[in-house]
C-alpha cells in the first residue's frame, strides 16, 4: 500500500489521516512527500498530542461525521480504523464526501468489517503494506 501511496502524493496534496492516532501514517506520509498538505482527524485528543511533532493540522473528529466540505481532499489514508468505529459504512461514505473526483482513498483492517464485506477486497498484509507497516519505521 505505502508504494501507491507515494506515487500518488503530490507536493501540495490535500491528505486526510482519517482516525490518525499518534500520527504514524502521517508521519510516514509527510517522509515521502513533506509539502504534502496532511489532516490528521482522530476522536482522542491525547493521541492528536502525540502527534505533535508531525507538521500538520490536527483536528478532534468522528471519522463517521467528518467536518469538512465535501470534494477537500486529494488523498484519505485510514489505517486500523474502520474496523474500530459502530458504522463502518458510514465512515467509507464519508471518506468518499471528503475526497476529489479523482482522488484515492488507501485504507488497510485487521479484519474486515462484516458490513463491508463483499465490497472491499482484502489483501494479504504483506501486500498492503510491504515490509516495513505505517507503525514500525
Ligand atoms: C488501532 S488505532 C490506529 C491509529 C492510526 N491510524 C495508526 O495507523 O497508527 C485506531 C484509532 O482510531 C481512532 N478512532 C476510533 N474510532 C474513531 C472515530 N469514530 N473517529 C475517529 N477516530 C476514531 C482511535 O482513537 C485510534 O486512534
Amino acid at each position: 500500500m505505502l508504494g501507491d501511496l507515494a506515487a500518488r502524493l503530490r507536493p501540495g496534496a490535500r491528505v486526510l489521516d482519517a482516525g490518525s492516532g499518534s500520527g504514524a501514517l502521517s508521519r510516514h506520509v509527510k517522509r515521502m512527500c513533506p509539502e504534502a498538505d496532511v489532516t490528521m482527524a482522530g476522536l482522542s485528543p491525547a493521541m492528536l498530542d502525540q502527534a505533535r511533532d508531525v507538521p500538520a493540522t490536527s483536528v478532534v473528529a468522528d471519522v463517521q461525521r467528518l467536518p469538512f466540505r465535501n470534494n477537500s481532499f486529494d488523498i484519505v489514508v485510514s489505517s486500523w480504523v474502520l474496523e474500530t468505529v459502530p458504522e463502518p459504512r458510514r465512515a467509507v461514505s464519508e471518506y468518499l464526501r471528503v475526497l476529489k473526483q479523482e482522488g484515492q482513498v488507501f485504507a488497510t483492517f485487521c479484519s474486515r468489517p462484516d458490513s463491508l464485506s463483499g465490497r472491499f477486497k482484502t489483501l494479504p498484509c504483506a501486500q498492503s503494506c510491504g515490509s516495513a507497516s505505517p507503525g514500525t519505521s
